[in-house]
């Protein structure tokens, strides 16, 4: 579906835009808008938007049916939440016009697969400004949290077994995340896969061969990042978080890491008062995230 819009003029030349479903042959087209624009906005690296292309979930604004001036992605996390997973504009192009075209393009997508919800976690102050003025809200903040690592002892629930995630695992993982995290958190099936043969630590917490939590991190040189810590409802408050916890902090002491960031919603004091009893401090600016209903 093509959505065109008069660019409003102040220009004595008014140009036409357009916004059009992207395509694989729009790839080093939108390379060029990521490097040359000064906002972007593409927190989860650059193989999502390769992901997005691939699925249809990406769209580009042209102008003059050319030079593309603009990008959308989005993911549907759960059956009631599309997130906004890439967005650029070319320099010298405005925010709000910008924003006028490709968020009601994103925005009709929602509509027409009944998904009410868009939500955007973005610390990009133009995008932030961009949603804001199209209706959106800010309704939690993300945390970081970071820790100077030290040598300690694994603690929390020692009747569970932690061991290495494998294949056959991940659906389960997947069904405990949906259970546990908010949709608009959720981790679809295909992330969770692609992190397992990526990720530098993946592990799942098992009582009697039932799986009852999972933790997965990344590691880059000395920088370790704690990506997903989840346990299964009715076996939380029994020490199984502060397992995984301590057991993955003390394996990337060994393999040598000595600051560890992990981010959790300011909202979400139980995860909270756990890192933060392992010496995990908060650091930076929170980053909001915001959401529209669609009706
Ligand atoms: C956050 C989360 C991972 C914590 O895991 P957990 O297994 O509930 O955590 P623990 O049991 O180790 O610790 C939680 C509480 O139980 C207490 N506890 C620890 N060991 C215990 C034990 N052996 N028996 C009973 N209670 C225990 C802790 O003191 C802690 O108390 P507090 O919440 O009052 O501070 C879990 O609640 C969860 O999966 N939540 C949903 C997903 C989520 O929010 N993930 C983190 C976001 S980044």
């Amino acid at each position: 579906m093509l959505h065109q819009y008069m660019g409003a003029s102040t220009s004595k030349v008014s140009s036409l835009y357009v916004v059009r479903p992207a395509t694989m042959a729009d790839q080093a087209a939108i390379r060029r808008l990521l490097i040359y624009s000064w906002r972007t906005y593409l927190p989860c690296g650059a193989h999502w938007l390769e992901q997005r292309l691939a699925a249809g979930d990406c769209w580009v604004m042209v102008e003059r049916g050319q030079e593309i001036v603009g990008l959308i992605a989005v993911l549907r996390r759960h059956p009631e939440v599309i997130s906004i997973v890439a967005a650029a504009v070319c320099n010298g192009l405005p925010a709000t016009q910008y924003a006028r075209m490709v968020l009601s393009c994103a925005e009709s997508h929602a509509r027409r697969q009944h998904v009410h919800r868009l939500a955007c976690l973005s610390g990009a102050v133009w995008l932030n400004e961009a949603l804001d003025a199209h209706g959106f809200q800010t309704c939690e903040h993300v945390i970081t949290y970071g820790w100077d690592a030290v040598p300690f002892s694994v603690a929390g629930n020692s009747t569970v077994v932690v061991e290495r995630a494998r294949q056959g695992d991940l659906r389960t993982v997947a069904a405990i995340d949906n259970q546990i995290f908010a949709p608009v958190w959720h981790k679809p099936y295909e992330e969770i896969e692609y992190v397992l043969g990526r990720s530098a630590y993946f592990v799942v917490a098992k009582h009697r061969d039932r799986i009852i939590g999972y933790c997965w991190s990344e590691w880059d040189g000395t920088h370790g990042h704690l990506t997903r810590l989840g346990v299964t409802t009715d076996w939380q408050g029994k020490g199984v978080g502060t397992r995984l916890l301590t057991e993955a902090l003390s394996e990337m002491v060994q393999a040598g890491i000595n600051w560890v960031t992990l981010n959790t919603q300011a909202s979400n004091l139980r995860a909270r008062r756990l890192y933060e009893r392992y010496g995990f401090r908060s650091i930076g600016q929170p980053t909001p995230l915001l959401w529209k209903e669609l009706g």
